[in-house]
């Protein structure tokens, strides 16, 4: 990947399982990681293995629901490694109820983290980009803001809202030299997906099903996201924007 030694990335949810992937394949192409994330060991985690491979990362821990803090964070996160390059959108978070289910508390948790949690963080780092015209954000959203998911109408309503937000901002900021994407993961073995599926018996065969629904026939690992996010933010991509591109073995296909 070209042009990403030394740049300074921010990666929210990097403690996470896709989160983490991204921040070490990053890290290994040459940036300087800042790991973001509300658990404080995770994070750790994340910048200790990136620092026992010969990577550079920092670690914040910062809820990104917050504003102030998630100001706070990137404030801290320059001070530490420099202007910041990269933006990644990554943290996320559900649990699987059908919409009659729910109440709006859940739904207010659910979109503070997927919705809120991403403008927040975009709209302080963006400003600082803006002004010094250039840089590459790219929002982790879901197969499931473009076709739907059962059990996750308002995390899906969160994640076609990233889409739209994507491309949105990156018409906002083409003149900028700011390109703006989305990476839309089909379902991956992570806690997420983990917790989706169930355990034992019953777990084996949802699971199952799912790879078989899957074209490729299996489910996504951390790893398989890790590529697309570093080839976006770097100058091989640097006239893409706008775009939505899935990672999903082949599961959602749109023309
Ligand atoms: N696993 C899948 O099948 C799948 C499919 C499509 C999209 N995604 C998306 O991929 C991204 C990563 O998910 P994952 O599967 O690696 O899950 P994960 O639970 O392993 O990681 C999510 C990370 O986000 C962090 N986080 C949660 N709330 C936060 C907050 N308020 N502030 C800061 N950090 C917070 C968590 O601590 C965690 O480290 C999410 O945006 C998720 O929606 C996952």
């Amino acid at each position: 990947m070209e042009g990403l030694a030394g740049k300074v990335a921010i990666v929210t949810g990097g403690g996470g399982a896709i989160g983490r992937a991204i921040c070490r394949r990053l890290a290994r192409e040459g940036a300087v990681v800042a790991v973001l994330d509300i658990d404080e060991a995770a994070a750790a985690e994340t910048a200790r293995l990136i620092g026992s491979t010969g990577g550079r990362a920092v670690a914040r821990t910062v809820d990104i629901t917050d504003y102030a803090a998630v100001g706070a964070a990137v404030a801290a996160v320059e001070a530490a490694a420099g202007p910041v390059d990269i933006l990644v959108n990554n943290a996320g978070w559900d649990r699987f109820l059908n919409f009659v289910d729910s109440d709006p508390a859940f739904w207010d948790k659910v979109i503070g983290i997927n919705l809120g949690g991403p403008l927040n963080v975009t709209h302080h780092v963006v400003k600082r980009m803006a002004e010094r015209g250039r840089g590459a954000i790219v929002s982790i959203a879901s197969d499931a803001g473009r076709v739907g998911s059962s059990g996750e109408s308002v995390y899906s309503a969160c994640k076609g809202g990233m889409i739209a937000f994507t491309k949105t901002l990156a018409r906002e900021m083409a003149t900028r030299s700011i390109t703006v994407n989305c990476v839309c993961p089909g379902p991956t073995d992570t806690p997420i997906l983990r917790s989706f599926v169930g355990e034992g018996e019953q777990g084996k065969k949802v699971y199952d099903a799912l790879q078989r629904a899957i074209p490729m026939k299996r489910v996504g690992q951390p790893e398989d996201i890790e590529g697309i996010v570093a080839f976006l933010v770097s100058r091989d991509a640097g006239f893409i924007t706008g775009q939505v591109i899935s990672v999903s073995g082949g599961l959602t296909m749109h023309g």
